[in-house]
C-alpha cells in the first residue's frame, strides 16, 4: 500500500473539534467550540429565504461576488479607515480558515520562518507544517499575556518571512495595544517581515479596550494580509465567509491561490451576506453590548463557583487556571468536566506550544439560558472535585487522545 502524505503526520485532529464530539456524545453544554447558540440577526435570515428562491445558484465569481465585495469593501473601509477597491484589494474566501491558508501560501515558501505568538489558535500550526513553513513561537506570558520585546526582537532575528497576529486573540482574549502593535510594525519593516493578521473578533472587544486595526498602522498596509470573516459578527459561522484584504499585488496572487483551493465561497450565501454587510454602525455598537452583558454574566459565575481567571479583553473566550485541583492533565480534567460536571471546555494546553497544563478554554457566545444552566454546573465544580477519585486526578484523557 503507498503512504499517505508526511505532512498529514507532522499534526494531529484539531482538539476544539474533538471536545465537541465529545459534549455530543455526553450531552455536556458545549463551551469549547466558539459558535454561538443564536442565529443570524433576522434581516439576513430573511435574505438567505430570498436568495434560496431567487439564486444565485451557480458558482459566483471566483474571488468573491461582486455586490458582495463591494458591500465588504465599503463597510471595512469605514472601520479600518484605509481606502478599499473591492476589484484590487479583496478575495472573499470560505471563512477566516481558508483566509489564513491562502495568506501563509501567498506569503510563505517552504523552509521559511513564521512567527506566532504562544499561546494560539491551533490552525494556525496546521497551516503552517501545510506551507512547509517553521513556526518560531514567542511566548504571551500567562496571566496577563504580554510578551516580551527583546524575545521577539529575537525571533525576528531568525528572519522571517511572516508573523501572525490574532488580535483580539483566542483563547487568551488579549487585545494588543496600539503600542504593542507599533512595536511589532517596526520590526517588521526593519526584517522586512510580512504580517497576517486574523482578526475575526474585531467587533467583539470590551471597553476600555479599543481594536486597532494592524494595516492601519502607518506604512503597514503594504506588507500586511488582514484575514477575517462574516462568521463572529453576524453569528453565522455555518456559512463559511470570509476574506483577505491585502495591497493590490499581494491580493493578486492571492486570488490563485484560493482559486485552485475552493474556487469560491457559497454563492447565495454571498448574496444574502450583503443584507449583513449593510447593517448600519448600531448593530456593531449592540453587538459589543451583548456580548459585554455576556461576558458580565459568564465572569460572575465564575466568581460564584471560586475559578481563577483572566479576564478577557476581547473575543468570547476565557482561561481559567485549574491549577489548584491538582489534576494530572488538563486534557483529564476537561473530560471529567464534560463527564461529571456536564460542561465542555477545551484544555489550554492545545493552545500552547510551551509546556502549560493547567489552564481551560471556556467560551461565552451563549443564550443567556445556556449560560445559566452551564453557570449552574460550574458552581458544583469544587465540590464535585473533592468527591471525584484520585484515580480521576492523575488519568490520563482517553476521550481526546
Ligand atoms: C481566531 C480564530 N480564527 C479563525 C476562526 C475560524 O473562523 P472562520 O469561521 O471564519 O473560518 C476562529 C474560530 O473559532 C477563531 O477563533
Amino acid at each position: 500500500m503507498p503512504k499517505t502524505s508526511e505532512r498529514t503526520r507532522k499534526f494531529g485532529e484539531s482538539v476544539i473539534r474533538g471536545m465537541t464530539r465529545l459534549a455530543n456524545e455526553c450531552g455536556a453544554i458545549n463551551l469549547s467550540q466558539g459558535f454561538p447558540d443564536f442565529d443570524p440577526p433576522e434581516a439576513v435570515l430573511r435574505a438567505a429565504e430570498r436568495a434560496a428562491r431567487e439564486g444565485p445558484h451557480q458558482y459566483a465569481v471566483t474571488w468573491g461576488a461582486p455586490n458582495f465585495r463591494a458591500a465588504l469593501a465599503r463597510k471595512q473601509s469605514r472601520f479600518m479607515q484605509l481606502p478599499l477597491d473591492p476589484d484590487e484589494n479583496i478575495v472573499v474566501t470560505c471563512g477566516s480558515t481558508e483566509a489564513m491558508m491562502v495568506a501563509m501560501m501567498t506569503a510563505c515558501n517552504p523552509g521559511d520562518r513564521v512567527v506566532i505568538f504562544s499561546p494560539f489558535y491551533e490552525n494556525y500550526a496546521a497551516d503552517a507544517i501545510l506551507c512547509g513553513a517553521e513556526p518560531i513561537h514567542v511566548t504571551l506570558h500567562p496571566p496577563d499575556f504580554r510578551f516580551d520585546p527583546g524575545e521577539l526582537r529575537r525571533a525576528f532575528e531568525q528572519r522571517p518571512q511572516a508573523l501572525v497576529l490574532c488580535n483580539p486573540s483566542n483563547p487568551s482574549g488579549k487585545v494588543f495595544t496600539r503600542d504593542e502593535l507599533l512595536g511589532i510594525a517596526s520590526l517588521a519593516e526593519e526584517f522586512d517581515t510580512f504580517v497576517l493578521t486574523d482578526e475575526v473578533y474585531e467587533h467583539i472587544v470590551y471597553a476600555p479596550h479599543e481594536h486597532t486595526y494592524f494595516a492601519s498602522l502607518p506604512g503597514m498596509s503594504e506588507r500586511t494580509l488582514s484575514c477575517s470573516s462574516l462568521s463572529k459578527t453576524y453569528s453565522m459561522t455555518g456559512w463559511r465567509l470570509g476574506y483577505v484584504i491585502a495591497s493590490s499585488s499581494i491580493i493578486n496572487e492571492a486570488r490563485k491561490v484560493h482559486d485552485f483551493l475552493t474556487v469560491g465561497a457559497a454563492a447565495p450565501l454571498q448574496q444574502a451576506a450583503v443584507t449583513a454587510l449593510e447593517l448600519p454602525d448600531s448593530y456593531y455598537k449592540e453587538l459589543q453590548a451583548l456580548y459585554t452583558e455576556k461576558r458580565a454574566t459568564f465572569l460572575q459565575y465564575l466568581d460564584a463557583a471560586g475559578l481563577k481567571y483572566t479576564e478577557p479583553e476581547g473575543a468570547y473566550y476565557v482561561m481559567v487556571d485549574i491549577s489548584e485541583f491538582g489534576w494530572k492533565s488538563d486534557a483529564a480534567f476537561c473530560e471529567w468536566l464534560a463527564r461529571e460536571v456536564g460542561v465542555a471546555a477545551v484544555p489550554g494546553s492545545s493552545f500552547f506550544h510551551e509546556q502549560v497544563n493547567r489552564l481551560i478554554r471556556l467560551h461565552f457566545a451563549k443564550r443567556s439560558e445556556t449560560l445559566s444552566a452551564a453557570g449552574d454546573r460550574l458552581l458544583k465544580v469544587r465540590n464535585k472535585v473533592e468527591q471525584a477519585s484520585y484515580a480521576a486526578r492523575s488519568e490520563a484523557a482517553k476521550a481526546l487522545t
